[in-house]
């Protein structure tokens, strides 16, 4: 078994350049195919939520070529065929297959997403959505069989500004026929990249960023050009760690923008964070002062980033509260760190923080990504070794997360056992 070792305790200093956002890389890549010709997607994140899409993108008769971060697809060839459970339960994002599909050849097969397990992640947002713009859904056990005659534009209302619904209207509107409006929309910058893929390709959507998205369809999508974005969550992420133990660490090519929620935070309780153009630069400080946070769509607090600053309330002087409100069960992290010394009391979905913890190494498992990279956060800072097992999980999300650390003077490898 597969397993992350780290000797906590280090200082971590040089610098750390951040990828490709996977949640923006794991919707561009199904968007692809929505292109009759080629399209090419830079800056694509080497992790393995990535290969999951490819090989559904190859079950299809897409072709994709890799070069370094570059992926090309070709999807002149495309055919429609039923996406199997094993292919679809590998990640959440196989869902932007339905909308990228059912816009393609206005009939898809897929069975349920898989995903991390943080609680009840229903689908029927989109759904709803699909079935607005025509088409019929039948469920066959844990199959979808969504079919439409024909895509008509309409009035799309979201009862939530969620992300994966958002998106996955957007795929499967941009070829319908006339005007769709979807209000409510989430405005995380993730969508921003996905509606500009597809306006590269000859969409027209406009307003993606706010909470009213109007798509106006065409019938013709041609080759195209993207970067991803750069990671916010994994920028966030490696800030929270030069918080608690950088010397000088640089985070690189961070846009500020993305975060301003986890930075403003930061700044009052104490950090010492310099903010450059495209860079962040970190100290660690001997004392924080306590905080508490809650979770809420862009631009308020991610949910993506409550677990990994769980473990920097361990670290301030005093009580800190965290409330989750996206997901219900996103505390996965937390019996790892009281067994590693914390003091954590959870109620309902808020997490009760009293600091300041000594952490200690100890053998814990990563329960879902973003568990995964608060145990490496507390295996950092604590003392002693860490083994954390189940590290698929933080490999689905972390482009090289142990060659980044290693290179900045962390003591973690992965380790067969
Ligand atoms: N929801 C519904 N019905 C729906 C859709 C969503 O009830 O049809 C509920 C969900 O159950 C959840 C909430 O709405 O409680 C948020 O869901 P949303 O649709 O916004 O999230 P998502 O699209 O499934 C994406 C990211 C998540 C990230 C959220 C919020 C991907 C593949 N996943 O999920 O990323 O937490 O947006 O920003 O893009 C992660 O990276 O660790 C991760 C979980």
């Amino acid at each position: 078994m597969e397993k992350i070792v780290i000797q906590g305790g280090k200082e971590l200093t040089g610098s750390i350049k951040i990828s490709g956002a996977k949640n923006s890389a794991v919707a561009l890549i199904p968007a692809a195919i929505l292109c009759d010709e080629i399209s090419t997607i830079d800056n694509v994140p080497e992790i393995t939520d990535r290969d999951a899409l490819i090989e559904i993108i190859e079950l299809l008769n897409g072709k994709v070529q890799i070069e370094n971060n570059k992926m090309q697809i070709d999807a002149s060839n495309l055919e429609n065929k039923v996406i199997k459970e094993e292919l679809s339960s590998k990640l959440r994002a196989s869902y932007y297959f339905m909308g990228a599909l059912l816009g393609k050849f206005k009939h898809v097969e897929i069975y349920f997403p898989g995903g991390c397990n943080i609680g009840k992640r229903k689908i029927d947002f989109h759904l709803k959505g699909f079935e607005a713009l025509g088409a019929t859904i039948t469920e066959d056990q844990d199959k979808y069989i969504i079919h439409a005659e024909e895509l008509k534009g309409n009035k799309i209302y979201l009862d939530f500004a969620s992300v994966g619904a958002t998106i996955n209207i957007m795929l499967a509107s941009v070829k319908a026929k006339g005007k769709t409006v979807i209000n409510n929309a989430a405005k995380e910058p993730e969508i921003v990249n996905v509606a500009t893929f597809l306006n590269n390709m000859g969409a027209k959507i406009i307003g993606a960023g706010t909470s009213r998205i109007t798509i106006e369809g065409v019938e013709f999508l041609h080759s195209s050009f993207i970067e991803v974005i750069p990671d916010r969550i994994e920028a966030g992420t490696y800030i929270i760690l030069g918080a608690l133990l950088g010397k000088n660490l640089i985070i690189e090519n961070v846009i500020k923008e993305h975060l301003i929620s986890l930075i403003s935070k930061l700044q009052e309780i104490g950090v010492d964070l310099k903010i450059e153009e495209n860079n962040i630069i970190l100290n660690k400080v001997e004392k924080l002062k306590p905080f508490n946070i809650t979770t809420l769509i862009y631009p308020g607090f991610p949910t993506d980033l409550a677990q990994p600053i769980s473990v920097l309330m361990t670290q301030c002087e005093g009580m800190s509260i965290l409330e989750e409100t996206i997901y219900s069960n996103r505390m996965g992290q937390v019996p790892f760190l009281n067994q590693m010394g914390s003091n954590i009391e959870i109620k309902n979905q808020t997490a009760y923080i009293k600091g300041k913890t000594m952490l200690f190494g100890n053998d814990v498992v990563a329960s879902d990504l973003r568990a995964g990279a608060s145990l490496v956060i507390a295996g950092l800072i604590a003392s002693g070794t860490t083994k954390i097992t189940e590290i698929s999980h933080i490999l689905r999300g972390y482009e090289h997360i142990i060659e980044k650390l290693a290179n900045v003077g962390a003591d973690i490898k992965i380790i067969e056992e």
